[in-house]
This record gives structure tokens, sequence and C-alpha cells, in this order.
């Protein structure tokens, strides 16, 4: 067997939850290969609305076996405190979920590190969730960070000690202030506390190595699927650089994130919104700043899963979603959020950039500088959309788009509930 991706193919906040959840009855195991809780991915079924941040989106569903990764870092407060809490209300998670001893730990002064390095950036700063991505995967491959098998050591506490001393000096070094500064709602000291809690609880769930259990589950012909988090154009090698997260969101990922072969990734499900949206910083050359913009941002409640703020809007980008097909070699689309654009009488679709007097359809190095997005013009179907009887609008946006990337959209997504899918 191989295993099935499904990944972002924009600045994320695609829809991946979603669809993971609606995925997961065909699959025996649903696995993290990268990220933490920068991501928001949200569910919504039986009129409940829950977002993930570090568990992966299978965990509704009983006969379902979840792995947290080695590519993953884990907040243990966050994933125990704001996650696991949550979802014990509505299912066990305890039986279903494995978590790879080589997955490192975000510690609080990380969280910390995140905040100087963005307060010293100032204007230049990256937008990052200050969930303190960055400096954990800085450590990783620095060699000095530490990883959810340490928890199990007699010694993890000088381990702690002696990183966070690093940390702190760093930190000192930056000249940041961090007295008033609060991790999710509280001051330093109170965080260690609980983090440090919450890192004990953590023991007692299924820590091993995982790529056994994935490469095992495979030998028996189970059936996988890997939930990708953020998304292409947020990749540290391929994204908008610098503007982007730590790790590496694309199909290769998945490979280094899981200890799995090339050769055994299977079909691989390429997510895109209708349109585009970006939160944080960094360029996005279809960005509209006018009234369509804000109808979008209503429309499509585009405000952040994690952090809350408002998501930047624009049209959709084909050179972009282009270069995500080819560097992901997607096999499938998805297209989410349609119904957001049941708004609009017109739909603009970028289809080419001039950059330097000349026209492209390859993204330049500098995405900031003097791109301009050519666009063309399609007729919006304006209307609600009657998944009986797609608006020929709707299919001719379809068909303009599949033409464009030379794939098929096998689904599309009109609302947030899981049921709310039109397959084609
Ligand atoms: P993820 O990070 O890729 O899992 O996406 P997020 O959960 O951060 O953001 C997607 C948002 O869009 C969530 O609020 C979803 O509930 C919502 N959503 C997903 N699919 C649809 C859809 O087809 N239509 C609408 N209107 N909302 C959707
Ligand atoms: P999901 O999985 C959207 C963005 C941040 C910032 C940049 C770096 O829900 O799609 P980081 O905290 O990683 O150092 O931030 O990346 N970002 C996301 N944007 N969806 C996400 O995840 C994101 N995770 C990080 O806003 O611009
Ligand atoms: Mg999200």
């Amino acid at each position: 067997m191989r295993v099935d991706v499904l990944l972002g193919l924009q600045w994320g906040d695609e829809g991946k939850g979603k669809i993971v959840d609606v995925l997961t009855p065909h699959y025996d195991m649903v696995v993290r290969f990268q990220g933490g809780p920068n991501a928001g991915h949200t569910l919504e079924f039986d009129g409940q609305r829950i977002v993930l941040h570090t568990i992966p989106s299978g965990i509704f569903r009983e006969n379902t076996i979840n792995v947290i990764g080695n590519g993953v870092i884990i907040d243990p407060f966050i994933m125990l405190n704001r996650e696991i809490k949550q979802i014990s209300a509505i299912t066990e998670v305890k039986p279903k979920l494995y978590i790879s001893e080589k997955a490192h730990l975000i510690l609080p002064t990380h969280r910390l590190l995140d905040a100087a390095n963005e307060t010293l950036l100032g204007i230049n700063k990256i937008g990052s969730t200050l969930k303190g991505i960055g400096p954990t995967y800085t450590d990783k491959i620095g060699r000095i960070g530490l990883r959810v098998g340490d928890l199990l050591l007699s010694n993890f506490q000088e381990k702690y000690d002696y990183l966070k001393n690093i940390h702190l000096r760093q930190i000192e070094s930056l000249k940041f202030d961090y007295s008033t500064v609060l991790i999710d709602g509280m001051p330093f000291a109170e965080y260690e506390q609980v983090w440090h809690e919450a890192s004990q609880t953590l023991k007692s769930y299924h820590i091993c190595a995982t790529e056994y259990l994935i490469n095992n589950a495979l030998t028996e012909g189970k059936k996988i699927l890997a939930e990708g988090a953020q998304g292409t154009l947020l990749d540290v090698e391929f994204g908008s650089y610098p503007y982007v997260t730590s790790s590496n969101t694309i199909t290769a990922g998945v490979c280094s994130g899981l200890g799995v072969a090339p050769n055994k990734i299977g079909t691989v499900y390429g997510l895109f919104k209708a349109y585009c949206t970006r939160v944080g910083e960094g360029p996005f050359p279809t960005e509209l700043f006018d009234d369509i913009g804000n109808r979008l941002r209503t429309q499509g409640n585009e405000f952040g899963s994690t952090t809350g703020r408002p998501r930047r809007c624009g049209w959709l980008d084909l050179p972009l979603l282009k270069y995500a097909c080819m560097l992901n070699g997607v096999t499938e689309l998805i297209m989410m959020k349609a119904d957001v654009l049941d708004c609009l009488e017109t739909l603009n679709v970028c289809t080419q950039y001039t950059c330097a007097g000349k026209t492209t359809t390859e993204i330049p190095y500098n995405l900031s500088n003097g791109v301009l997005p050519q666009y063309e013009q399609l007729k919006g179907w304006n209307k609600p959309i009657d998944v009986n009887n797609m608006p020929s609008e709707l299919m001719n946006y379809i068909s303009f788009i599949e033409a464009y990337l030379g794939l098929k959209i096998k689904l599309v997504s009109v609302g947030r509930d899981r049921k709310q899918n039109i397959i084609l």
C-alpha cells in the first residue's frame, strides 16, 4: 500500500481539516507530518465546530488511528489543554493517538524567542502565529532541540534547563524585555509551570517510533492518509521566502516527516480555495483592497482559526496554483469554498504576470516587487449553488481551472459542514 497525501496549495487555511474528516472513513490511519500548533484545522459536524492544531483531523472517526509524526513539533500545553480537553468531550483520544518519540518539543522559551524575533524585525516581521515554530525548528536543525522521547529520560529537567538558559541568553542579547509578554494569556513563569505539568501527562500517551508503526501498517495493507498543515506557498524552500513557515509543507515533507520512502506515495489531493487568502505578512499579487476583498472576507468568514487575525483576500492565482501542483505531484484537485463566490457577478482569475516589462506564467524570484497580475474575466453565477443543478457559470469556472492546470477537480466544497460537498 501507499500513503495518500492531502495538502494545501495556497497560503494555508484551504479547508484541509474539513476534507480530512470527510475522507477519514476510507482510511485506517491519519498522520500529520510537519508543522505544529501554528495550524488551525476546522471541522464541523452535528452543529459542532472544532479547531485542531496538532491532533490529526481523523480523530473523530471511531476506527481510525491518528499519528503525530517525527516532522511535527509539539507544545504539550496546547495539545493537552487546548485540544485534547475539547476533543475528549466528544470522543476518547488516548487509545487512538500515537506520537513520534522523535517529534521535537516547543519550549516556553521558544515562544519568547518567536516574540523577540518578530519584535526585532519591526515592520519587516513575518507575521508569525507566535507559537514558537521558527525557533523550535531552528534548534532542531541546529541539533540542540529536545524531543518527545527525552521526556522519558531521567535527566530531562537537566536538558530542559540547559536549553532554556541558552534561550534566555539569546533573549537577553536581543534586549527583549519579556516581563510583560503573555503566553496563552499567562506570564512566562506560570506558562512554564503548566507546560511542565502537561509534559508529564504527555508521557502517559503512546510514544513510539512511528516510522515502524506506519511502515508496518503499509505492509499489512492498511490505508494511510497524510494530512498537511499550512500550504505550499508557505513552504520553507519554495514559498514566498522569508514570509514562510519553517517546515516542508509539500509532498516531499511526507517522506522526511514520517519516514516513508518516496516510492510509497500514492494519491496526492491538492486543496485550493476558489479564491485566495493569506494571513500574516508577505507578497500576495492578487490581493484585493476594495469592497470585493471585504465581501470575500465577510462571506468566507476569513479570520484565522488559530490567531483570529483577519485574512487578506484576493482573486484566484493560477500561475501559483500550477507551481504548487508541480511541486507536490498533485493527482486530484479539490476546490474549497465555492459558495463564497455566490455573491459576485464577475470573477477575475490571474493567468499570468507582467514583471519588468515581460509577461510570464512562472513565479518570479521576488514576488514583492513590480509583479502585476494579468486577469481573465469570467461570469459569476451570482446565486446560491444548487448542488443538484450546478450553475453553468460554476461549471465554466471549473473547466477553465482544469484546462489551465491539466488536472481534474474531483470535489467541490460548498459549505462548512462535512456533508456540504459536490463530488464531480
Ligand atoms: P485548514 O487550516 O486548511 O484546515 O482551514 P481552516 O479551518 O483554517 O479554514 C477554513 C475555514 O473555512 C474554516 O472556518 C472552515 O469551517 C471553512 N470552510 C471549509 N470549507 C468550506 C466551504 O466549502 N465553504 C465555506 N463557506 N466555508 C468552508
Ligand atoms: P493551517 O494548517 C495559514 C503563517 C503565519 C505567518 C507564517 C509564519 O491552518 O493552514 P509561523 O507561526 O509558522 O512561524 O508563521 O505562516 N501560517 C499560517 N497561515 N494557515 C496556517 O496553518 C498557518 N501556519 C502558519 O500567519 O504568516
Ligand atoms: Mg487553518
